[in-house]
């Protein structure tokens, strides 16, 4: 099994491999997936004609990670508009496919709303799905171009809070590529830090139960030959204790208008961890993860997933190349049932600095935050 992974990614690291495309071939418009259930075994597409199979694919999580989801959902939108499919309820269903991640009501939103305004203005059919379309694509455009710049800003203050380089950084669940239009929030500041040749180690957790940490942050990680190990979630405590850890750096699916962040479950407790040791507790994300009508954390509404992701691993999960799916490993006795949420909420006194496109926010207070998100609506 090693060697098919060593073979894999030899095979695999240049280049680039979209998480999600638009295309137009002779049979109709389609949204085109890099199906991340079965990563990094295989590199399968998924092939979306209409929104109920996009639907299906963010429950699964083939398609995932927050800025994606937008992404995912404003495409969504544009492909029953195209189609010729009921846009409003396309749009219902995409936008409550997931609760936490706010991106994704914001990319159905976006999309839905330029549809809507062609419509209004007296356009027809055509112009308004060509209009859902270009949103889409918009956002796409932005969401790379905001990760570029979330890169340059969290390596200014990772070099600022850790002078001298060298950095050790530990991540939780997956941030890179494979959730952005571009390189990615969290991960896309790590691998600044590597080309700039100053991150001497990035720790992957796992992250269980769905292993996003394992099967694609070490993924990316090894297509960009960066230097990393990979950790149960567990042992993050041991590696604080021996000081091996410089700064955390995580994304985030939604933050509140006090700044409380819900990101993968498990990041929490690392931001404990990280405050008891005197590490630095970052959050990398775009300002369309800020969400200004969510109060606090609290009000955060938590994914609470099923059972058999605690209490089984299914293929694709069981990570070998060409594994059939639908073969379930149980890991308890039948009919044990699992607390199984997504995601956790970081309160904002946990969080050392929160990094946008925009800027730097630390002190992460309610002001601070307002200011941000209101200077960025000026420009
Ligand atoms: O359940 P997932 O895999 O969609 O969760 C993803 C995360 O929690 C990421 O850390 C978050 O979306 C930030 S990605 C930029």
């Amino acid at each position: 099994m090693a060697d098919q992974y060593a073979q894999f990614s030899e095979d695999n690291r240049p280049g680039e491999i979209p998480a999600i495309r638009w295309d137009e071939p002779p049979e109709g418009p389609v949204l085109v997936l890099l199906d991340q259930t079965r990563l990094p075994a295989e590199e399968v597409e998924l092939v979306c004609t209409d929104a109920s199979a996009l639907v299906e694919a963010i429950r699964s999580l083939a398609v995932r990670g927050a800025p994606l989801l937008g992404i995912a959902g404003a495409y969504g939108v544009a492909l029953a508009a195209v189609r010729g499919f009921d846009v409003d309820g396309a749009a219902a269903s995409l936008a409550g496919a997931r609760p936490t991640a706010v991106n994704l009501s914001y990319g159905v939103r976006r999309a839905q709303q330029a549809h809507l305004a062609v419509l209004r203005a007296g356009g027809d059919q055509e112009q308004a799905a060509g209009a859902a379309l270009a949103a889409a694509r918009a956002l796409h455009r932005e969401d790379a171009e905001a990760s570029g710049r979330m890169a340059v800003h969290g390596l200014a203050l990772l070099d600022e809070l850790l002078p001298g380089g060298n950095h050790r950084v530990l991540t939780h669940c997956n941030t890179g590529a494979l959730v952005s239009g571009g390189e990615g929030t969290a991960f896309a500041v790590a691998l600044a830090a590597h080309r700039a040749g100053r991150l001497r180690r990035l720790w992957v957790d796992e992250t269980r139960p769905l292993l996003q940490g394992a099967r694609l942050t070490s993924y990316e990680a090894a297509r960009a030959g960066m230097a990393y190990t990979l950790l149960t979630d567990n042992a993050a405590g041991s590696l604080f204790s021996a000081g091996e850890v410089d700064a955390v750096l995580v994304g985030a699916d939604r933050i509140a208008a006090d700044g409380s962040v819900a990101n993968k479950v498990g990041s929490y407790p690392l931001a404990v961890l990280a405050r008891y040791h005197h590490v630095p507790f970052i959050v990398v994300a775009p300002l369309t993860t800020v969400d200004p009508d969510t109060p606090n954390g609290a009000s955060i509404e938590v994914e609470q997933r099923a059972s058999h992701e605690v209490t089984e691993i299914t293929a694709p999960l069981v990570p070998v190349a060409g594994g059939e799916a639908g073969g379930a490993i149980p890991l308890a006795p039948l009919g044990t049932q699992a607390y199984n949420p997504a995601f956790d909420v970081t309160p904002p006194e946990l969080v050392t600095a929160i990094v946008t496109e925009e800027g730097v926010v630390s002190p992460v207070t309610v002001e601070a935050l307002a200011e941000l998100c209101d200077r960025s609506r000026q420009v």
